[in-house]
């Protein structure tokens, strides 16, 4: 029997991500956790929400609360919640002002739920990241954040658009920082198993472009309209069947890294990773000594911040 708790269910991503992981037969139950005052909405998208799983004719147990201690038995918390940026915002105000909200959550969360798996959605994720991992002391493999697996995802339909293929035929990953320091692995991409710089078309590939159309992705559809939500739903989802479904996929995810890239590390951030129920563990990788080094820049870029808000 298996349970889900959202925390930040009362937002876009929370709400769409409890639903898309009530595909999975492996959940059994989903809690839905919110902060108090939003005791209505919560009550209102349980029953919504039952009343979707009796019509699939499916018989998951969907449950709310404001109160932290029920998320005791969770087999995975996956944390939505926080500000997401505003107009003029930096990202350290962002990451200070979600670093007090996420802190206290993952000690209570850490001390409650101790075997549990907490996915970090919050941004900027791999600092919230950290900022879990350090409060919940929970071990590295039990905590890890999206990271850059949905960035590496939109490549890989740019690619598949461009090559005129199946997306399951292109494999690409993103590592680094899930933010502008991402850095795209070239030299990990390949169509039909054949590496892509060995195929004639990639000479016009249009690399630049790509790459800018995946970094400012999630920028134009909130300019669009507010919020990515249905992305990064869709991607929890994957995380959480590929945990509870034992399935040892290889996701990019914004793992605690030690020195499996290169000797670089010391922080969370986007890098391949084996999930199984146990969590999220950095596969050892060597890449372009080109990715080396804006890799090693996307990880001081991490490390900075993470100085400025818990002073590590
Ligand atoms: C996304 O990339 C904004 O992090 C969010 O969809």
């Amino acid at each position: 029997m298996s349970k889900v708790t959202i925390i930040g269910a009362t937002g876009n991503v929370g709400t769409f991500a409890a639903y898309a992981v009530s595909v999975d037969p492996h959940v059994h139950e989903i809690l839905l956790y919110g902060r108090e005052g939003r005791e209505a909405f919560l009550k209102g998208l349980a029953q919504d929400f039952a009343d979707s799983f009796a019509a699939r004719g499916t018989n998951i147990r969907v449950t709310w609360t404001t109160s932290l201690k029920d998320v005791a038995g969770s087999d995975i918390v996956v944390i939505t919640a926080g500000t997401p940026r505003g107009p003029g915002q930096n990202r350290l105000d962002l990451a200070l002002g979600n670093a007090r909200i996420i802190a206290p959550m993952a000690r209570t969360i850490g001390t409650i739920a101790p075997d549990t798996k907490i996915i970090m959605v919050t941004n900027p994720v791999d600092v919230m990241t950290c900022v879990a991992l350090k409060y919940s002391g929970l071990k590295p493999n039990q905590v890890f954040g999206l990271g850059t697996h949905l960035d590496s995802m939109r490549l890989k339909s740019l690619i598949a658009s461009y090559f005129k293929v199946h997306v399951s035929e292109v494999h690409t990953r993103i590592i680094g920082e899930h933010g502008d320091s991402m850095v795209p692995l070239w030299s990990a991409t390949t169509i039909g198993g054949i590496k892509i710089s060995n195929l004639p078309a990639f000479a016009h590939l249009p690399v630049q472009d790509f790459i800018q159309s995946v970094k400012t992705s999630g920028e134009q559809i909130i300019k669009n309209k507010g919020s990515t939500v249905y992305g990064p739903g869709e991607a929890i989802a994957t995380l959480v069947k590929t945990i509870l479904g034992d399935e040892n996929r290889i996701l990019t995810v914004s793992a605690y890294v030690k020195s499996e890239v290169h000797g670089i590390g010391g922080v969370c951030i986007g890098v391949p990773a084996r999930i199984n129920k146990n969590g999220a563990f950095p596969v050892t990788i060597r890449i372009d000594e080109s990715e080396v080094i804006a890799y090693r820049e996307s990880v001081e870029k991490i490390r900075a911040t993470i100085h400025q808000i818990i002073g590590e």
